[in-house]
Parts: structure tokens; sequence; C-alpha cells
């Protein structure tokens, strides 16, 4: 019997010799260089590196897509940024929702981003946004993992009933419990508002992930909290702390405890470079802050960390098209990790380190018995990709071709004429 589909001539990360994939009913039979089957159909990946899917770590699908509604943020910042949100939302219908989350997610799919965990407002009163990416989540299932978080984007303390709202989402079908600490009135209501967050993922038997400390504040110190509270509850392998920017302004004494803790419970963390560099820094003269966390302390520690795009062409960040290359490309240079070894970590981030998070890990690589999910890149290695950003030509989800692209190829005609590719 033939099997469904081989992909040939793949260059797996880390190993110089080219081998064939063979897939079968949705999974990886055969890695070998030799395939002693023959394929129904094959692909040529002409020894361009072959990797599993990106994982996107953060973002908001339900405010995706609504730059310049009803206004286009005219400072850039945060705080318009959230103005301006608070009546798009009133705006927000479940066909909107809908329409604009199926839009972003198949510019992840084509981009060769197959797992997703996107964050979702419980501040609003009919939960519509809830209600409408559970379908989406649904309808995107054959093909994209896609996970829900319950998150205040108005605080837990102050918003009317918004433990009940979560409580709500979770039993409606989303998977996971966030906060927003740093938004509550005062250091004391953030810290109620993290216990209160584990309590109830404790009671629904969830994952936590918390935006904490999107802040250049240096006086921001949930992250403690959420530590302690994971090292405690012993949650901290299924806890995430989001963003984490005050860590970057926090003097060295302090960012040394913190981490400890978060050794000890043995955290997630989860940055966001394309926001955090365009909207931290924003009180500073100069020399300004690049908000970011502190990507490499965290990673020295052999914790895990991983990326997000966070926004995606909306009120708090109208750029982006859900590149998840983009979002490495711009982490490796704003924190300098720009050593040969170091742009491989940042690729594990987007990789590898994502589906940690997502505690998607086990079923997650390019080995006999996995499920077939991965992607060839018009690439000769990781690096070569993070520097081009070039085009993901062949997508894989369990077995299937879901999505292709041409590689970008120019024609320059000069003394003579000639087609390039930016490769070395
Ligand atoms: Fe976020």
């Amino acid at each position: 019997m033939k099997n469904q589909l081989t992909i040939k001539n793949a260059k797996l990360r880390n190993q110089e010799q080219l081998v064939n994939i063979v897939i079968d009913q949705g999974m990886i039979r055969q890695i070998s260089t030799h395939p002693e089957v023959e394929a129904n159909e094959s692909i040529d990946a002409q020894g361009n590196l072959v990797t599993p899917p990106f994982v996107q770590s953060h973002v908001h699908l339900d405010s995706a897509l609504t730059a310049g509604e009803p206004r286009e943020n005219i400072s850039g910042t945060l705080y318009e940024g959230i103005e301006i949100w608070a009546q798009r939302q009133k705006k927000i219908t479940r066909e909107d929702v809908i329409s604009r989350a199926l839009k972003i997610i198949k510019w992840h799919v084509g981009q060769g981003t197959l797992l997703i965990r996107s964050h979702v407002d419980i501040c609003d009163p009919s939960l519509t946004a809830v209600k409408a990416l559970l379908e989406v989540k649904e309808k995107v299932a054959p093909y994209v993992t896609l996970q829900l978080v319950a998150f205040p984007q108005e605080g837990i303390m102050d918003y009317p009933q918004a433990l009940e709202l979560m409580e709500e989402a979770l039993k409606m079908g989303v998977d996971g419990v966030g906060g927003t600490p740093h938004l509550e009135f005062t250091r004391e209501e953030g810290v109620a508002s993290i216990n209160r967050v584990f309590d109830l993922a404790e009671m629904h038997d969830c994952f936590v992930d918390i935006h904490c400390d999107e802040t250049d504040d240096e006086q921001s110190r949930f992250l403690e909290h959420v530590a302690l509270q994971a090292y405690r509850r012993g949650y901290g392998a299924r806890t995430t702390a989001g963003h984490t920017t005050a860590m970057h302004s926090y003097n060295n004494a302090y960012a040394d405890k913190v981490l400890n803790l978060a050794q000890r419970a043995n955290l997630h963390f989860v940055a966001n470079p394309l926001s955090n560099i365009s909207l931290m820094g924003r009180f500073d003269n100069y020399p300004k802050r690049r908000g970011l966390t502190r990507v490499r302390e965290i990673l020295e520690r052999g914790l895990n960390i991983s990326l997000g795009h966070d926004n995606v062409m909306d009120p708090f960040y109208g750029l982006g098209m859900a590149s998840m290359l983009q979002v490495a490309n711009m982490c490796l240079h704003v924190c300098q990790m720009t050593g040969i070894d170091e742009m491989k970590r940042v690729f594990d981030m987007i990789t590898l380190n994502g589906a940690k998070t997502l505690q998607l890990d086990d079923a997650y690589g390019i080995e006999e018995g996995k499920p077939a999910n991965f992607m060839v890149l018009d690439a000769c290695d990781e690096v070569d990709a993070l520097r081009r950003m070039p085009a993901i030509t062949t997508v894989i989800s369990r077995g299937q071709v879901v999505a292709s692209t041409e590689p970008v190829r120019t024609r320059v005609a000069l003394e003579s004429e000639e087609i390039i590719d930016y490769r070395k």
C-alpha cells in the first residue's frame, strides 16, 4: 500500500544529512534517507529547512484587525489604545469577531503557525467575544490547535462580576484563566486578584496565563506573587507569566531574587517583543528603556520562555501580519541575542518553547509516531530563516498540505540578467 505523502530532501535542525519524511494517516510513519515505501504524492524540499510549526504563545484574536476603528491611535500609546478599544468593544458582534479571527488564523497558517493561545476579553456582560471565539476554536480544530484564556482587560477587583464572567467563560469551554494585577487600583488589590485567579484555576482544573507587570514601573512586583502562588500550590508547570516588562527595570539584586522564586515554581514566561518595544518606555526621555523582559537571564536559568505577537493591527499595535519570524527577529535585536547559538535559541522560542508553554510538547516535533505537523521554509537553516524571514513554502497539518507560498525571487537586470534570493 502506498503512503499518503512523502517530503523528500528535508533538512532538519542539527542534522547534516537530508531525510525523507513519510506521512501516513496524518502521522509521521518514517524518517530516513531511503524510504522503503513508495508514496502516492511527494514534495521535494530541495534541501531546505523543515521544522515543526511555529507556536503563537500570546495573541488577542478578539481585537485583531480593528486598527483605525472607530479612529486611529494618534499617539501610538497603550493608554490611547485602551481608550479606543473601549469604544470599539461596544460594537463587537458575533459575526464581527468570527470573521476577523478566521482571517487572522489564516494569516497564521499561511506563515506556518498551527498552535495558538489567544486571550479573550471577558469584561462584557454578554461574553460575545468568548462565544464567538469558542465557535472559531471548533471550526479550526481539524487543522489548528487554539487555546483560549479568559482575560479581564479591565481588571478583576473593580469590574462588576468579573470573576463570575470568568467562571462562566470557563464553563462554556475556555481553556485557561488570566489576570491583569498591575491594572488593579492598588498593590493589595493586585495581590488579591492573583489569589482569586489561582483559586478559580484550581477549582476548574485549568491553566493560568496572567498578563503580569506590563509596565515600566520598577515597583510593579506582581511576578513575585504569581511565582509564590504557583510554587505553594504546585501549579508552576501550568502557569505562565506574560510580558513581565517591569523586570527590565528591576534592580539586578531584586531581579535575581524573583527569578530564583520563578525557578522554584518552574514558571513559563512569554515575551511580546513587537508590542513591548512599541508601548514601553513611553514615559522616558533619553535614554529610553527597551521594556522587554530579561529573556537571556530566564533562558540561562533553564526556565521556559516563548514568544507572542500580542496584538495584530488593533488599537494597541497597528502593524504586523501574524508572522512569528518577525516576532523572533525583533526579539533577537531588542535582547541583543545575536550570537550564533543565541539566535538558535530564539528560534526555539517560536517553536519547541511555545509548545511547552501551551503544554502540547508531547505531540510536538518531527519524530516517527508523532502527528505530521511541520513546514518547509525557503531557508537553509534557522538563522537564515530569522535573517531573511522567507516564505514558508509548504505547511502541513495532520498530514494535509494546508498552505503553500511561492518563494520570493527577484530578477535583477544590470549588466546581465539574474535571479537573486538574498542568500549568501
Ligand atoms: Fe496581551
